[in-house]
């Protein structure tokens, strides 16, 4: 079992997400697996089919994890599409690479999502998944996101969403009691009661779309998932 080492903060996440992440990588697809009964892997696919990718594309995949959302992008765009895959985890990045084998399209290169080490103008798309949610500061995230991304190009993100109808709150229980039981039994980690209180204080679907419009945005669509347990807001920038 790993110790804590550090308190999580909610005005100050990184250092805590960080340990996290380093801490549960080897486990992290396993309980990904477990925990959404496979689903995430679905959803991701799904995701990914409804982003507006040109043959030649630059994309860039933020947060990339273990790699997931970058190694489907490979495996259903061409050559040509580049894709470039950050991290801050070193561990996250070692794991990603290995499931990468043979696709010599995906750059992975460690760096910190709030000042991400590309020119402006760099990316036509720019997707976080599961990423958002664990930044310190969502706007300042989504400018550095806008930042790098082409004028015209667009921002993905996919990540928890507040769900609606008669399942919320059974799902509620299950991220706030059951989650973190299966962390514990089968990752041997006590990080995942963090996953509950990350998506508690996460805007919902609605206030983000606040969000992206205070930040001038060109045009908005959200696709929710599950009901809205997880959602995706393709953002025209
Ligand atoms: C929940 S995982 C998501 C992984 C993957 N995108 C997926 O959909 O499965 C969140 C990832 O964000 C990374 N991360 C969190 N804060 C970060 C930051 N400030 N800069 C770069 N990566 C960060 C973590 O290391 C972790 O790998």
């Amino acid at each position: 079992m790993n110790k804590i080492f550090l308190k999580y903060n909610p005005k100050h996440k990184s250092p805590f997400v960080y340990q996290m992440f380093e801490s549960l990588s080897a486990k992290y697809d396993l309980m990904n697996n477990l925990i959404t009964l496979g689903l995430h892997k679905y959803i991701k696919k799904h995701a990914i089919k409804k982003i507006p990718i040109q043959e030649n594309s630059k994309i860039l995949d933020i947060c990339t994890g273990t790699g997931d959302i970058a190694l489907e992008l490979a495996k259903n765009s061409s050559q040509e599409t580049f894709i470039t895959a950050v991290d801050f985890s070193p561990k996250m990045l070692d794991i990603a690479g290995q499931k990468a084998g043979t696709y010599n399209n995906i750059n992975f290169i460690q760096a910190n999502a709030l000042n991400l080490p590309f020119a402006d103008d760099s990316f036509d798309i720019s997707i976080i998944s599961f990423g958002l949610r664990n930044l310190d500061d969502i706007n300042q995230a989504l400018q550095e996101f806008k930042r790098v991304t082409k004028k015209d190009g667009y921002i993905v993100n996919i990540d928890i969403g507040k769900p609606s109808g008669i399942l919320a709150p059974f799902i509620r229980l299950y991220f706030t009691y059951i989650v973190p039981f299966l962390g514990k039994f089968f990752g041997k980690n006590n990080f995942y009661y963090y996953l509950p209180l990350s998506a508690t204080s996460f805007p919902s679907q609605e206030k983000l779309l606040l969000i992206y419009k205070g930040l001038d945005f060109k045009e908005v669509k959200n696709y929710n998932y599950l009901s809205g347990i997880i959602a995706q807001q393709i953002i025209r920038v």
